[in-house]
């Protein structure tokens, strides 16, 4: 049976002097707008925050799936909860997870929370049930176009086996180094979201590598 895989493109590979044009071109095929929000401290690199998330609003109806890879997330929750459907916290960011994910489920958002690549997936048993996905990453966050580590497809193989055990409906999305030779791995091991930047907005044309995702067939 066809698995009806989403797409998230990231906005961190797109061309910012055209950000309006670049998002219509992924619009088509897009569920979500990925937007990697980063704060030169939780991770190497400075990006945007709030104001491009509101720029994306007004050019598209696509919602937002924000990835917050800042310290103290809690400072910053609430704005990001305005303008997105999806927010993607750190578990390495904060002392008080279950706390950040009941202040973005207050929103009626959903509170996703991000794992990176030494973070055993274990370690969120206890708020699996809370929440509404798990966000695998599958690269160190912090720069768009790198590498896919491997062992990320183990742990969303393991996602995918506690969900079923624990009858529970949870999305698991996966960052970081999708291109031609990995997506179809992650689609097998039962991802729902997939992250694209560099390999979507590096395309001439971003839809038909979409499409691509979109259509594969893991049976
Ligand atoms: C990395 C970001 C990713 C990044 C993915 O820290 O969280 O969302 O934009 O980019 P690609 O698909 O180019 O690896
Ligand atoms: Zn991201």
């Amino acid at each position: 049976m066809k698995r009806n895989v989403k797409l998230s493109p990231s906005v961190l590979s797109a061309d910012f002097t055209k950000l309006g044009e670049e998002i219509k071109k992924v619009e088509p095929l897009s569920d979500y707008i990925h937007l990697d929000v980063m704060d030169g401290h939780f991770v190497p690199n400075i990006t945007y925050g709030l104001i491009i998330g509101e720029a994306i609003k007004r050019v598209t109806k696509v919602p937002v799936d924000t990835h917050l890879m800042i310290e103290n997330p809690e400072m910053f929750v609430d704005d990001f909860c305005e303008i997105s459907e999806i927010v993607s916290v750190h578990y390495e960011s904060t002392r008080h997870l279950n706390r950040l994910i009941n202040r973005i489920k207050d929103h009626d958002r959903k509170a996703f929370v991000a794992i990176n690549p030494h973070t055993i997936v274990e370690l969120i048993k206890d708020v699996i049930m809370d929440i509404d996905g798990v966000l695998v990453m599958s690269v160190n966050p912090g720069f768009g176009g790198q590498k896919f580590i491997p062992n990320t497809i183990n742990k969303i193989r393991t996602l995918d086996e506690m969900r079923k055990e624990l009858g529970l409906t949870f999305e698991i999305e996966v960052d970081g180094g999708i291109n031609e030779e990995t997506f179809k791995s992650v689609i097998k091991a039962g991802v729902d979201i997939i992250v694209t930047g560099n390999y979507a907005f590096s395309a001439e044309d971003p839809i038909d590598v979409l499409r691509r995702i979109k259509e594969f067939n893991p049976d």
